[in-house]
């Protein structure tokens, strides 16, 4: 079992500290099956410590029949045999700490995956029992049941509800889920869920797991009584500050998270959390109070477009936010859920995100360049900001999102159970590209699960450690600048012309960014850092620059 005693006392560490995100099963395939897996974490530490990251967050690895990219957890104390077994979990963990990065894990409470061996029981027991009590499970309306118990739907397709055929081989009870079908939500009222997710916890804790990302974890209690509202009285994503919302952001939700926070608060260091929680800004300090979770998500920049004005409002915003809660902001650009910012940054305005289709029905053109020096300013700004930033894979490549992959390729429920019109979120989950050239550019000795395009030999890691001004180059740079240069926790605005953000950090830290057209003149100091060629000494259009007094 892994050991993390170099960790013993340091209860801060997290606060600022750079997290990267792997995909596990399209980081690095060890075995040649065309799944990334724990194996080629491990063999890929070195990397990871090369890039200077402070943690790495695993997305779900255990034992899933993949409904939803691994979000449909069969056993949530295992590997996935695709994936490799706990010995190799504790293996990755050890080679992690050795390397003095710490790991984080994926929890996901709001719901099982329909093969669980809870659910599976749950269908085979009867109504009432308490196996189904650990589901939501209602009697559907009609004369005979036949309609579902409510007009709710889900993230991924028209209904929230799905029926069973009982035991006597009849249509039976209907079970909810806020997903996909394959992803039956737990019931949070039962004691014995309470109970078994805090044996999770500490399981994983137990075997040297730093932290914990936590799935959607503003949707665990819900309010099921009778009879169930129409959807049509409440807007399902737009959650309400009262704390009425009937399925997101309920109050007592927190009561789970106080519980979660006895269990972290039993090792040295206390276990970390991160909520993912859509909630109204307004809400998100709850969870990130250090009596909950310690840390809830800032998604807010995934959002904000290219404007210098934008940016510091959200970043004035979020950094007064966390604070409210004794926290920290996290500041987030991409992950697995998101069009990759290179790409984002390059969109026209007016795409459709969805379908990628501009509203004429045309296909956009993506500006490439402009996307990849804006993403690569708005990675550098980031990192200068109080707080901890979390990185997705392949963002340090400069990655775009892989936009065109056949239809028949496409993986996501988002695609398979949304009438086949949104694109879903595979583009941003294609393997890394680790070698110019061989079977899967290095990810691994076989296929790869999804199609890698054509493009990716120049943007593979063995090409860009061969050229100067490569982004990896800059971000191995910048994020060994940054542990040199970071200081306390404060941020000092500098009035500065329209369109710049420019601020300095303690011990004299400045970092500007410009969002205009035109060069801009920069202040005295030296330029330590930015995120493009300056011209003729000046800042130019899309451009970050670090500069120390
Ligand atoms: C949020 C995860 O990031 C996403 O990938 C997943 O589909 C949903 N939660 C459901 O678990």
């Amino acid at each position: 079992m892994a050991e993390n005693t170099f960790l013993a006392g340091d209860a801060h560490w997290w606060r600022q500290a750079v997290v990267y995100q792997i995909y596990p099963r399209s980081f690095k395939d060890s075995n040649a099956d065309g799944m990334g897996d724990i194996p080629g974490i491990t063999s890929k530490m070195d990397y990871l410590a090369q890039l200077g990251i402070d943690a790495i967050w695993l997305s779900p690895f255990y034992p899933s029949a993949l409904a939803d990219g691994g979000y449909d957890v069969d056993d949530y104390r295992n590997v996935d045999p695709r994936l490799g077994t706990l010995a190799d979990f504790d293996v990755m963990v050890g080679a992690a700490h050795g390397a003095n990065i710490r790991v984080f894990v994926d929890i996901v409470p709001n719901h099982s995956s329909n093969r669980h061996v809870w659910f599976r029981d749950a269908v085979a027991a009867a109504p009432g029992s308490p196996e189904r009590a650990r589901y939501i499970f209602r009697e559907g309306k009609g004369a005979h049941g036949e309609l579902a118990p409510s007009d709710w739907p889900s993230h991924f397709g028209p209904t929230a509800w799905t029926r069973i055929i009982e035991a006597n081989g009849e249509p039976g009870q209907w079970y909810l889920h806020l997903f996909a079908p394959e992803q039956p939500d737990f019931n949070w009222d039962n004691p014995e869920v309470i109970q078994d997710f805090e044996t999770t916890l500490r399981f994983w804790a137990d075997r040297g797991v730093d932290g914990f990302r936590i799935d959607v974890a503003h949707a665990l209690k819900k309010d099921m009584t009778e009879p169930l509202p129409s959807v049509t009285s409440f807007a399902m994503e737009n959650i309400p500050l009262d704390g009425s919302h009937p399925l997101f952001d309920r109050d007592d939700v927190h009561e789970i998270y106080r519980g979660w926070r006895t269990v972290f608060n039993e090792y040295d260091p206390p276990r970390v959390a991160v909520a993912e929680a859509w909630v109204p800004a307004e809400r998100r300090p709850k969870y990130a109070g250090a009596d909950e979770l310690g840390q809830a998500f800032n998604f807010d920049l995934l959002g904000t477009p290219w404007s210098a004005k934008k940016f510091h409002q959200t970043i004035e915003f979020n950094i007064d936010l966390a604070a409210k809660s004794h926290s920290s902001s996290t500041w987030v650009l991409s992950n697995h859920d998101v069009i990759r910012h290179a790409t984002r940054y390059g969109l026209p305005k007016k795409v459709n995100s969805d379908n990628w289709l501009m509203s004429d029905g045309k296909t956009p053109e993506i500006d490439l360049e402009q996307g990849l020096s804006r993403a690569r300013a708005a990675t550098m700004l980031i990192m200068a900001l109080p707080g901890s930033t979390y990185i997705y894979q392949g963002e340090e490549l400069g990655l775009f999102e892989v936009a065109d992959i056949q239809d028949a390729d496409l993986q996501d429920p988002m695609w398979l159970r949304g009438g086949k019109t949104k694109k879903g979120r595979d583009g941003c989950r294609v393997p890394l590209p680790w070698a110019k050239a061989g079977s899967s550019f290095g990810f691994g000795d076989g296929p790869s699960h999804l199609p890698q395009p054509f493009w990716f030999p120049a943007y593979s890691v063995e090409f860009e450690e061969s050229q100067s001004g490569s982004t990896l180059k800059m971000y191995r740079e910048m994020i060994a600048l940054r542990a040199q240069l970071q200081g306390a926790e404060t941020l000092e605005w500098v009035k500065s012309r329209k369109k710049v953000v420019h601020f300095t950090r303690p011990g004299g830290w400045h970092s500007i960014t410009n969002f205009g057209k035109k060069s801009i003149e920069l202040p005295a100091g030296t330029v330590v850092i930015s995120s493009g060629p300056l011209v003729e000494g000046k800042l130019p259009a899309h451009t970050t620059a670090w500069i120390t007094e």
